[in-house]
């Protein structure tokens, strides 16, 4: 069954979707992106990500391409028309349409268009086993704060994780693992769950903001510093965090087992709390 999917203003089928060629996102990746969960016809966090949505476009001087509350009613409109119980919405904002030049052009719109994706985010089966991953060079940017379209970074090395049967590939850069392709990166020792801080090397992620609000109500200790791949492969668990996966444990690293193999109580937990809180709407 087709989607109904948007496209500046216009709620259409996906066949009859059409973006420009000249979109400076299809020729310079002119563009920043979120991808909001749908849990139960609701979305979840859906602030966060027009907050970090608002930072991302000022960061690159991109106007809004439409208003707050316009943005928001495209959404919902999407989970109605689409009868999207649970997955993601994804939407995308560019610069917009222009003759192609480097620098940016005067008196674009910028473009908008946005699309459901059905997913099992709350019976994920790969939570109960947890994923294997790898790592892999980061090959990015200096401004991974911001959440742009230019990926081609990360789709190489998911797609080297795939070669070698795994789930997700950890990128590492001057020996610490900054995050993975498309989430953010967590080792627990004990009770404490380490991860890095924030700053221009990763995304500062939705899911991993409410992570730590929900660890800090359930006596979770955080630990905010670099961490390497060996002391990855030591850790007692490992996991990652999107708004696609939510909380997913890792139980192989490079083909070592974490904690035995096994999904930890740390990482077990937090899945847990989250998915209540994304249930509850
Ligand atoms: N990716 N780091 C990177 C590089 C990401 O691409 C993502 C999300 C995250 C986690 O952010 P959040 O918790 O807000 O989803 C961290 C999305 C899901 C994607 O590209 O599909």
């Amino acid at each position: 069954m087709s989607r109904i999917v948007y496209v500046n203003g216009s709620f259409v089928p996906e066949e009859d979707a059409k973006v420009s060629i000249f979109d400076r996102g299809f020729l310079f990746a002119d563009g920043v992106y979120e991808v909001t969960p749908v849990v139960n016809f609701k979305l979840v966090d859906y602030a966060a990500h027009v907050e970090r949505l608002t930072r991302s476009l000022n960061e690159l001087k991109m106007a809004w391409p439409c208003t707050v509350p316009e943005l928001r009613t495209m959404h919902e409109e999407l989970v109605v028309r689409n009868n999207l119980a649970e997955g993601i919405i994804y939407m995308q904002v560019t610069r917009g349409v222009a003759d192609r030049m480097f620098n940016f052009p005067k008196d674009t719109r910028s473009s908008l268009v946005a699309f459901p994706q059905v997913m099992k985010l709350v019976d994920n089966p790969n939570a109960r086993m947890g994923v294997k991953i790898v790592t892999t060079p980061d090959l990015r940017w200096a401004r991974r704060d911001i959440k742009t379209i230019m990926l081609l970074a990360p789709c190489l090395g998911k797609e080297e994780a795939y070669q070698k049967g795994a789930a997700e590939a950890w990128m590492v850069e001057d020996g610490k693992v900054t995050e993975g392709t498309s989430s953010n990166a967590y080792i627990v020792k004990g009770n404490t769950i380490i991860t890095r801080p924030i700053s221009n090397s990763i995304l500062n992620g939705c899911t991993r903001r409410a992570l730590f609000r929900m660890a800090k109500e359930h006596g979770v200790e955080i630990e905010e510093r670099l961490f390497t791949p060996e002391e990855a492969y030591a850790a007692d668990e490992a996991f990652l965090t999107s708004a696609s996966q939510f909380v997913m444990p890792i139980t192989e690293i490079d083909g070592k087992r974490i904690g035995g193999g096994q999904v930890g109580p740390v990482v077990r937990k937090m899945r847990e709390l989250f998915l209540e809180e994304a249930q509850r709407g």
